[in-house]
């Protein structure tokens, strides 16, 4: 498979996991953790296809922050965060993973 087949199914899933944050926000839908589960089921393999069998520090943080946002659904589900502090949360464990990735991946090895 062509390598910008993974990148598109890596950002098509976390599209589907915001989507799923969002919704599942608004109002807790059995959709909104459909599209939450999708979308980290996709980032999660594609995600490995890229690394391509080589484990980099950085790898792990991806990993940390994956784990973190499936984690956090269950806080929104049962309301623990709510309104600007999971809004806070979830933006800064995008941004995180978008730094790894743009940044951390050429200063850790
Ligand atoms: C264990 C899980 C993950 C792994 C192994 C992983 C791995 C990767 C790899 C290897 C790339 C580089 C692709 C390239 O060189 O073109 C990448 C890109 C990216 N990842 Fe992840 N990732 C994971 C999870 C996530 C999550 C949860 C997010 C966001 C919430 C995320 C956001 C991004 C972004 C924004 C890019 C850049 C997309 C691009 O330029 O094509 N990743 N990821």
């Amino acid at each position: 498979m062509p390598a910008y087949i993974y990148n598109i199914i890596h950002v098509v899933g976390i599209i589907l996991i915001f989507m799923g944050f969002a919704y599942g926000m608004k109002q807790w839908s059995k959709g909104a953790a459909i599209s939450h589960g999708l979308g980290l089921a996709l980032t999660l393999i594609s995600g490995f296809a890229m690394v391509g069998g080589k484990f980099p520090m950085w790898f792990f943080i991806k990993l940390a922050i994956w784990l973190a946002l499936g984690g956090t659904l269950t806080l929104v589900k049962r309301k623990k965060v709510t309104g600007l502090a999971a809004w806070i949360m979830l933006v800064t464990l995008g941004a995180a993973a978008a730094w790894t990735v743009y940044h951390g991946r050429f200063i850790m090895s």
